[in-house]
């Protein structure tokens, strides 16, 4: 079963207003120029104040809009925070949970990551969500349970309903590769994805097994993308500073087809 590679930019704290509109502009221009040849979906992740004006550029446009995080909370007294339906609201499709900046920096828990893949697919979005191990954690042999811990936290928030399993997206994040400007290695990358697909595998019902996309993220660039990306199991990239970039991320997009 032929799964559609996901491209997603994570713009992180990153952009004014005016700058995200500018970005979001030149991306989905350049999508436009080539679009009979991209072999993928592309997804931008902008600031939470950049959505409703990037998303009323990208109207009727292949490019996609998600947030970066959102609450488990439907509405009421949570100050400060954004629920699922305010991003739906705002034209996203997706949402990125549970990054490893997010749960160091705002101490999110694996029953935290759980709420929030429920409360996503309640709300109608896309979950990305995020694994990976830190460095210390690689050193010590203990990299596949880690990710195991966490996927299983990932899995106890889906819906019952099978068709709706596969919306779910995995990223593999290695900590340590993370704005480093050290990504995985192809072996690394293939013992995760394979180690991850048949946990999947186990785990649910074979279509939404085989239908849900693996992700790779860790300072992926144009460098090292097609090498990444031809890797089995890998089924596109999340992508967080060259997606700054349009020419470097325009070159990831572009790797998908090669
Ligand atoms: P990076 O970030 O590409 O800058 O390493 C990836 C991410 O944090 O999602």
């Amino acid at each position: 079963m032929k799964r559609r590679p996901l491209i997603v930019g994570n713009w992180k704290m990153n952009g004014l207003v005016d700058a995200s509109l500018e970005l979001a502009e030149d991306i989905r221009d350049a999508l436009l120029d080539r679009e009979r040849d991209i072999a993928c979906e592309v997804v931008i992740c902008p600031p939470f104040t950049s959505l409703y004006a990037v998303n009323r550029t990208l109207s009727d446009t292949p490019l996609k809009l998600g947030a970066q995080t959102m609450s488990a909370e439907l509405q009421g007294a949570h100050t400060g925070e954004t629920t699922g339906l305010m991003l739906r609201d705002v034209g996203c499709h997706y949402v990125i949970l549970g990054h490893s900046e997010r749960r160091q920096n705002q101490g999110e828990t694996d029953d935290l990551i759980t709420e929030k893949v429920r409360a996503a697919f309640r709300d109608g979005l896309n979950p990305i969500a995020c694994i990976g191990e830190h460095s210390e954690e690689r050193e010590q042999g203990k990299t596949l349970d880690k990710i195991n811990d966490q996927l299983k936290a990932v899995l106890q928030g889906l819906p019952e309903k099978k068709n709706k399993q596969q919306h779910l997206v995995i990223a593999y994040e290695p900590v340590w590769a993370i704005g480093t400007g050290l990504n995985a290695t192809s072996e690394q990358i293939c013992e995760v994805h394979n180690f991850v697909r048949e946990r999947l595998r186990e785990a649910l019902d074979s279509t939404a097994a085989k239908k849900i996309r693996l992700l790779y993220g860790g300072s992926m660039k144009p460098g090292n993308a097609v090498e990444i990306l031809q890797q089995k199991n890998v089924d596109g990239g999340l992508v967080g500073g060259a997606s700054l970039k349009v020419k470097d991320f325009m070159a990831i997009i572009d790797a998908v087809s090669r």
